[in-house]
């Protein structure tokens, strides 16, 4: 017998969703009535579930099993007609949109703290996503909040645990609980969406590639498409198995924490073409023999060749990206002759204009592109991406980059983080930015000229809603730009972004390091932000 229990219980501070849902330490969601009273205020927030049809899965980080198995229950005494799991709990974050719009659900709650590692010790997270399948817009997580501060009790089943091996349709209470393989439904999306034929060939004539999957949920979806379907050699896709800590990494697809990939494509026998992903299957990494491509070059070189795919074929509605993300892809807008739009940061601002068919690719800085066959970003579709351009225009990637550079410019780029800076000094240095930036514009910082400062706000042009305070963002008047933002993201202190940019249209200049091309506007960030000072650090603590 199943008996419903209403649990009395309090609420629980800081249970404020970020940029991407709750994210805190594994053990505070272990905590009493942790996850149960945000799995309450989710369900509440979202004008309850009953009756509903949920997706569930998460990354199989630490807690992800026994979590699927609390909200099985609290989704079935809340009343729930149906919950669609993946099997072992198991659905990476693109997967997990792919199927709330496929099965036409009421929306998913997927388990994940990303790309942050994970264990008993390390971060856990959990998000709502909407019936368009993706990331609930900042109204709704703001209910979900402001519940989470009124809760007095949750509801729960007294039930067993499910056995989520087993793939079929089986019953918790009244509610149907239907375990589904992971990947099928993803595998055949993105047949739809690219030329597999062309692909395939390209490994039958022997093109090589090294796939590392970072020990996190894309493993098996990336073995089964990767080496199941396109047939590339066995071992083409490493650290594929999902594990509860990523074997101990840091599931971040950047040339920091896939260190090993990047020393794999810059050595002796590197393959034609590498990439990762991360934790929950949305971020992507690509390199080439020889060369890293930045996300923001990635986003341009991808919506620049898209039509060779055959989703895209017809040609793009427009492009959007992140405002810190590079300029490069406006450039690949306006040649196209197609809308470009700039949003906060967080995939989230993009799904307006997914959903009004305004864009049709997306990208950010932070290693996400996406296109509008889902809701969310998605890594092994931004590789696929790439394969089917690879496959079609059969170029070393080297030379793609090359080739696009010398057509519409190079904007160097590069990201650095500071990194647990107190909160108060991290916001001091913000609001003395916010308190100068009218008065910058026409000064000259180390040969550099501002043309505009100002605080981002964005007024979405679907819904009309204004985000503001989305970023300091200053621009120079030969094309470089500076952007200084505090992450969304981070469990620990403050940790304050500073993006860099410089425009160069000479295909002379295409080839300088970086962070050469780049002195002139990392020196204008310390003269104009005083980032020594406020932060007390001499240099930044990552750079990508
Ligand atoms: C998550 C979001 C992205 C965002 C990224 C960086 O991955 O899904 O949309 O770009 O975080 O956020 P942050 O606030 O840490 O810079
Ligand atoms: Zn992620």
């Amino acid at each position: 017998m199943t008996r419903i229990l209403t649990v009395p219980t309090q609420p629980i501070e800081g249970q404020k969703p970020g940029t991407s849902g709750l994210r805190k330490k594994t053990k505070i969601f272990m905590g009493p009535h942790y996850l149960e009273n945000f799995t309450q205020s989710v369900f509440d927030a979202i004008g309850g579930v009953q009756g509903k049809t949920l997706i569930l899965g998460g990354d199989g980080r630490y807690f992800n099993d026994r979590a699927v198995q609390v909200i099985l229950r609290m989704a079935a005494a809340n009343g729930a007609a149906r919950m669609i799991v993946g099997q072992g709990g198991l659905l990476s974050t693109p997967a997990a949109s792919n199927l709330i719009r496929k099965r036409k659900a009421d929306g998913g709650v997927i388990l994940s703290a990303s790309h942050n590692p994970g264990g008993i010790d390390e971060d856990f997270g959990m998000k709502f996503n909407g019936a368009n399948g993706g990331p609930a817009p900042e109204s709704v997580t703001d209910l979900i909040f402001a519940r989470t501060a009124e809760l007095t009790e949750y509801r729960t089943l007294e039930a067993a645990d499910l056995d989520l091996g087993l793939i079929g349709t089986t019953k918790m209470g009244d509610m149907a609980v239907e375990i589904v393989d992971p990947v099928a439904d993803y595998a055949q999306l993105m047949g739809e969406l690219f030329d597999f034929e062309t692909i395939r060939n390209l490994f039958i004539g022997g093109f090589t590639m090294r796939f590392d999957a970072m020990h996190a949920v894309t493993g098996p979806y990336a073995k089964e498409i990767l080496e199941g379907i396109l047939g590339a050699p066995k071992g083409t896709v490493v650290n594929a198995v999902p594990s509860p800590d990523f074997g101990g990494g840091h599931p971040d697809p950047n040339p920091v924490w896939a260190k090993d990939l990047m020393d794999t494509m810059f050595g002796k026998d590197a393959p034609d073409f590498g990439a990762a992903s991360d934790g929950d299957g949305d971020r992507n990494m690509i390199v080439g023999r020889g060369i890293y491509v930045t996300p923001s070059d990635s986003l341009a070189v991808l919506a620049a060749n898209a039509h060779l795919a055959p989703a895209y074929a017809k040609g793009l509605a427009g492009i959007a990206r992140s405002m810190p993300t590079s300029r490069a892809a406006d450039r690949v807008a306006a040649k196209l002759g197609v809308e470009c739009h700039e949003t906060p940061t967080g995939w989230k601002f993009f799904g307006n204009l997914l959903d009004a068919g305004r864009v049709t690719i997306c990208g950010e800085e932070s290693a996400g592109t996406g296109s509008d066959h889902v809701r969310e970003k998605d890594g092994l579709w931004a590789v696929l991406l790439w394969l089917n351009i690879l496959a079609r225009r059969i170029e070393p990637v080297e030379q793609i980059m090359s080739a696009h550079w010398a057509e519409f410019g190079r904007n160097y780029y590069s990201r650095n983080d500071y990194e647990a800076v107190p909160s108060e000094r991290a916001n001091a240095l913000m609001q003395r930015l916010r308190d100068i930036s009218g008065d910058l514009v026409g000064q000259k910082y180390q040969g550099l000229t501002v043309e505009s400062a100002d605080d981002f706000a964005y007024l979405d042009p679907v819904d009309g809603s204004v985000s503001k305070s989305q970023g300091i963002r200053i621009s120079f008047t030969d094309g470089s730009r500076l952007v200084l933002r505090l992450s969304g993201t981070g469990t620990e202190g403050a940790t304050l972004r500073v993006y860099l940019e410089r425009y160069e249209a000479d295909p002379t200049r295409h080839e300088m390091p970086v962070e050469q091309a780049l002195a002139p506007v990392i020196a204008a960030a310390e003269e104009i932000a005083l980032i020594r000072e406020f932060t007390g650090r001499n240099r930044p603590d990552v750079t990508t």
